[in-house]
């Protein structure tokens, strides 16, 4: 069986340093290494460096600037990231599209210097034509993870159903082959993280909300163990 991916987005959460510490010791704690399970948790910037010690899971952030460095006054590059141990970084998300108006060639710019620096994007995507604007110039597609978070199951509660996911699914291995790691994000819970591995066929998930309960999360991730 291939490597499955539990990933947490915290958002803009938590408010203070010392829930966020909290967070991250308590979650290290509740998760031990698994070679087949990638988690990867996601905080703002500004506690990326909070968790100093070593950790069972790997870091990622939620968004990067495409120029190393320079007169780009507020923005974080993928070299300051990478100076930081991340591995991933989430791209496009829905709420960015949303609130900060980023559009598709913006954030292929974004994906082209997350190659470039050797981190791993996570394209996040509630439309198939996304995909193809996002990953425009992209020779090597399969170094990009793609999420399908359909906008109406984020932060709702209201995940889409298996089968709608699978048909989702279907269609952009379709556009991109059988070969790309494709994670349903939008609601996930302990509940139905299997359905969306199993009957829906993705391989692995994005957590928003229940990434900021250890035990919810940590359920997550014992259920998908579970599978392998
Ligand atoms: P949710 O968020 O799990 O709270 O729906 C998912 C996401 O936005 O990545």
């Amino acid at each position: 069986m291939k490597k499955i991916f539990v990933v947490g987005n915290w958002k803009c959460n938590p408010v203070s340093f010392k829930r966020a510490k909290r967070l991250f010791v308590l979650l290290n704690k509740g998760i031990q290494k698994n070679r087949k399970v990638e988690v990867v948790v996601c905080p703002p910037f500004v506690y990326l460096q909070t968790y100093e010690g070593k950790s069972n899971f790997s870091i990622g952030a939620q968004n990067c600037f495409w120029k190393k460095k320079g007169l780009f006054t507020g923005e974080i590059s993928t070299s300051m990231l990478k100076n930081l141990k991340c591995k991933y970084v989430i791209i496009g998300h829905s709420e960015r599209r949303k609130w900060l108006k980023e559009k598709d060639d913006i954030i292929n710019k974004k994906i082209k210097a997350c190659l470039k620096r050797g981190l791993t994007p996570i394209l996040c995507i509630d439309k198939i034509s996304q995909l193809k604007s996002g990953l425009n110039g992209i020779v090597n597609k399969s170094r990009v993870i793609i999420a399908y978070e359909p906008i109406s199951a984020i932060g709702t509660g209201k995940a889409f159903s298996f089968s709608k996911a699978k048909k989702i699914n279907l269609k952009i291995k379709k556009f991109l082959g059988n070969r790309q790691v494709i994670l349903y994000g939008g609601s996930v819970n302990q509940n139905n993280v299997v359905g969306f591995i199993k009957e829906s066929g993705f391989q692995g998930v994005l957590v928003g909300t229940a990434s900021l309960e250890v035990k919810d999360f940590t359920q997550i991730i014992n259920r998908v163990k579970n599978l392998i």
